[in-house]
């Protein structure tokens, strides 16, 4: 953890996006959740134009929005069939869709040259059109995710409150660190914040003040509860706003899109 530069007060190029990857490799920790979320809450709350990037084979965040048809997708993209072709999902917000194709892409690329600038070389022309640019990463450390990192300006971790969320997260750092030093000088550690929260049990209450500790300023200050409103929404297609608005989770991701935007203000 030592050797990450923590974001102070960053002077960010206002013309271009603020690219933010959502990443760790442990599965099911709200990665998808959270993108998406984080995303609706900018594009719709905070009147930012955002651009998600499903990178993730298993196009979860894909299949949680009303996407339109299309034939261009992040797989098509990073093979190089087309440019990055952005498909528009509502006001202010659009989407890079995935499918299954994706999972050939780590081994039909692992002998490009520059096969970690893939992404980032593609982003270059789009960059300059949003606000804020999210990136759903797949839970493993390969050639996606690092695609992801190379092109980001942050990472932010989502992590559940249960034993072990320490453990992978120290591995996570360690290639934040090793990215930062060799691919992209740019990136920095975000933050990290804590999913699936329910205070009412003693080892996610135990679990956060661990990470609080070890963490310290890097913790975000929202914590997203555990609220079955988020799990059900993807099955409709819908965000928590539009499913839900009332719910935690929508109360939770508003919280949340807000703090990011104010780091990056
Ligand atoms: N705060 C929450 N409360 C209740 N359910 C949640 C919450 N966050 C996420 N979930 C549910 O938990 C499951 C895992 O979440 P999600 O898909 O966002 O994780 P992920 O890290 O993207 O997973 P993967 O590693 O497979 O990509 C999903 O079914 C999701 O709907
Ligand atoms: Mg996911």
């Amino acid at each position: 953890m030592s050797s990450l530069r923590i974001i102070s007060n960053p002077l960010y190029n206002k013309a271009m996006a603020v690219i933010i990857s959502f990443s760790n490799h442990k599965g099911g920790v709200g990665k998808t959740t959270s993108t998406v979320n984080v995303g609706v809450a900018l594009a719709k709350k905070l009147g930012k134009k955002v651009l998600l990037i499903d990178l993730d084979p298993q196009a979860n965040l894909t299949q949680s929005l009303p996407v339109p048809n299309t034939e261009f997708n992040s797989y098509g993209a990073l093979i190089g069939k087309h440019a990055l072709i952005p498909v528009r999902v509502d006001n202010n917000l659009y989407v890079i869709p995935s499918n299954l194709d994706l999972s050939g892409a780590e081994v039909e690329l692992s002998a490009e040259t520059g096969r970690e600038f893939i992404l980032r070389e593609l982003l270059e022309p789009v960059a300059k059109n949003f606000d804020f640019i999210l990136i759903d990463t797949p839970p493993s450390l390969g050639l996606l995710t690092i695609n992801a990192f190379a092109a980001s300006n942050s990472v932010f971790i989502p992590l559940q409150s249960e034993y072990l969320a320490l453990q992978g997260l120290a591995k996570l750092t360690e290639i934040v660190s090793k990215i930062q030093k060799r691919l992209n000088k740019n990136l920095e550690l975000g933050g990290v914040f804590i999913t699936q929260y329910d205070h009412r049990k003693i080892l996610n209450r135990e679990v956060a003040e661990t990470i609080e500790k070890h963490l310290g300023s890097k913790v975000m200050k929202t914590k997203i509860r555990e609220n079955v409103a988020l799990a059900e929404a993807p099955s409709v297609h819908r965000d928590i706003f539009d499913y839900n608005a009332s719910s935690n989770g929508a109360k939770d991701y508003l919280s949340l899109a807000k703090e990011i935007a104010e780091i990056y203000k």
